[in-house]
């Protein structure tokens, strides 16, 4: 067994008394011990000097933020009373690894009675990736938008100058503007930073550099959280080193740094209290802003009646290299599971209905060819009739009139109506339908700008929209380790149909 290994952590800009946290380790090795000490020491020089800096050259300003709507800037001085404390942490990746650490953040700021630093939400189609504390500080600060309210008056005609080339590329949200927290609002106090800019919060919270306490990351899966101190992370997690919330409460500075906090398990909760303070934050989850809302409204209703629904995704990484085999997966599980298809079925099913279909695999219940296919223990819909005018002539021959049943298909694929991941689809499901077969229906959402950086919304806004719609269907299916088909299927779809999420 691995022995606790008891040592002070290394905080930024630290000058008192440094709280004695204790950090299991899992894997106690000296040699990587002295090089982190090293490169933490080297980390801390760059990083205050990068911070001194980056402090007198704001001090120097005079007009810090003016785009900001006035309101967003009188918030810094709320209820900002000398002693009060705060937890911040900073944010990365795409929309649903940023709720993700959201959701995780909100929970330790509740329980260690701290006021949450909640970031905005950053939405592009360039994410800034998980790099350990130090980089990931620096690329926020040189994501943040100040002094670049001028690109938002360049004319349409006019070429845009080079450093605004980047400026419609992304935007940032308040959290409050997409989902409805103000419900745990009334538990915990949350103040919403405009920017990720460090100097943000020593101007909105006056705190001090030196009554920072930052618990620096250098692995995306390094610090788990734990609320019970006689219980451990087992040895296969994946998560480097358990560090108790006890510890942490005893922290005295002002401001208690994170650096990642994504990651479904990063919290091993035990205490019930907040266990069921968790499942509240995740039922705040759901999307309440108005304007999306209503268009995924206008958008289910053309269906005039009840529909299936997909969520594929395979647009980056790992979900690229295996798009047409994801694909096919869902294709069938939409078939089995929803459709009631025997599983006996599917290769017939796939030979008739994919491109290239001289490779199909058995549906697992059939995989040993001397026993019986075992029938899938779920209730299907099978069939759903409707009089929406289908993209196809629907299939006459009784034998597919299920394959009639509309689908909704949202998928980060760039023109599904013709890309041949798709193709499997459009073959079989006549009354098959995309995003873009209702363009008429996102005319609202023209006039959406952000609060913070006025780059109009639409365009990052459309997966949102996909997801609503899709999860307004009756059944759902979604793409497997996707953290998208999840909140489809797990808050979407259960906050639509009134059920309690997993
Ligand atoms: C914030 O502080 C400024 C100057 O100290 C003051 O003028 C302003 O009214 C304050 N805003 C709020 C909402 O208290
Ligand atoms: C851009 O358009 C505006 C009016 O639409 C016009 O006044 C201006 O001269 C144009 N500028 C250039 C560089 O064409
Ligand atoms: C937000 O949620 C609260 C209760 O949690 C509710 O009273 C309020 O009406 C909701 N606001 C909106 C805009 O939906
Ligand atoms: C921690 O867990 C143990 C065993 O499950 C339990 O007996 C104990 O009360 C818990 N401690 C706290 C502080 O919740």
């Amino acid at each position: 067994m691995r022995a606790p290994v008891s040592r002070p952590l290394p905080a930024l800009f630290q000058t008192g008394p440094t709280p004695a946290i204790r950090v299991v380790q899992h894997q106690a090795n000296r040699n990587l011990a002295l090089l982190l000490l090293l490169l933490t020491f080297a980390c801390i020089t760059s990083f205050a000097s990068a911070y001194y800096l980056f402090t007198t050259r704001w001090e120097a300003r005079t007009i810090p933020h003016p785009w900001l709507p006035a309101d967003t800037i009188s918030q810094a001085n709320v209820s900002m009373s000398a002693d009060e404390k705060y937890l911040a942490y900073l944010p990365h990746s795409g929309f649903h690894n940023q709720r993700i650490a959201f959701e995780n953040a909100l929970l330790l700021a509740y329980a260690l009675r701290r006021t949450l630093l909640v970031p905005p939400i950053r939405l592009g189609n360039k994410p800034i990736r998980y790099v350990e504390y130090d980089t990931l500080s620096q690329y926020h600060e040189l994501s943040a938008k100040e002094g670049l309210n001028h690109c938002l008056r360049v004319p349409p005609n006019v070429s845009r100058p080079p450093e605004c080339l980047q400026y419609f590329e992304s935007t940032y949200l308040p959290w409050n503007w997409l989902v409805n927290i103000t419900g745990l609002e009334s538990q915990q106090p949350l103040v919403y930073r405009p920017n990720m800019a460090q100097a943000w919060i020593v101007k909105a919270t006056g705190v001090e550099p030196s009554d920072v306490f930052t618990l620096r990351d250098s692995a995306p899966y390094q610090y788990r959280f734990l609320d019970n101190d006689s219980d451990y992370s087992p040895p296969q997690d994946r998560y480097s080193q358990d560090i108790y919330l006890t510890d942490l409460s005893g922290v005295q500075e002002r401001l208690l740094q994170f650096g990642t906090l994504f990651g479904t398990s990063r919290l091993r909760l035990r205490d019930p209290n907040n266990l069921a303070y968790r499942r509240r934050i995740r039922q705040s989850m759901m999307f309440s802003n108005k304007d999306l809302l209503s268009v995924a409204d206008s958008i289910a209703g053309s269906f005039k009646g009840p529909y299936v629904a997909i969520h594929l995704r395979t647009g980056d990484g790992r979900f690229k290299l295996t798009a047409g085999k994801t694909a096919k997966e869902v294709w069938w599980t939409l078939l089995r599971d929803v459709l009631g298809v025997p599983p006996s079925e599917k290769c017939e099913l796939e030979q008739k209905f994919a491109e290239d279909s001289n490779n199909c695999i058995p549906d697992p219940a059939c995989a040993d060819a001397t026993l019986e296919c075992e029938p899938t223990p779920v209730s299907p819909i099978s069939f759903l009739p409707s009089n929406i005018d289908c993209r196809l002539p629907r299939h006459q021959d009784p034998t597919y009139s299920f394959l009639n049943t509309p689908l909704y298909v949202a998928t980060d694929i760039s023109s599904p109506d013709t890309h041949p991941q798709l193709s499997i689809f459009r073959r079989s499901f006549p009354c098959i339908f995309f995003l873009g077969d209702f363009t008429n229906h996102l005319k609202p959402l023209d006039k959406l700008r952000s609060p913070y950086d006025q780059v109009e919304l639409k365009p990052f806004l459309l997966p949102f929209l996909d997801a609503l719609v899709a999860g307004k269907a009756l059944k759902v299916v979604g793409t497997k380790g996707s953290t998208f088909s999840k909140f489809v299927g797990d808050i979407v779809w259960t906050s639509w149909h009134q059920r309690d999420p997993a």
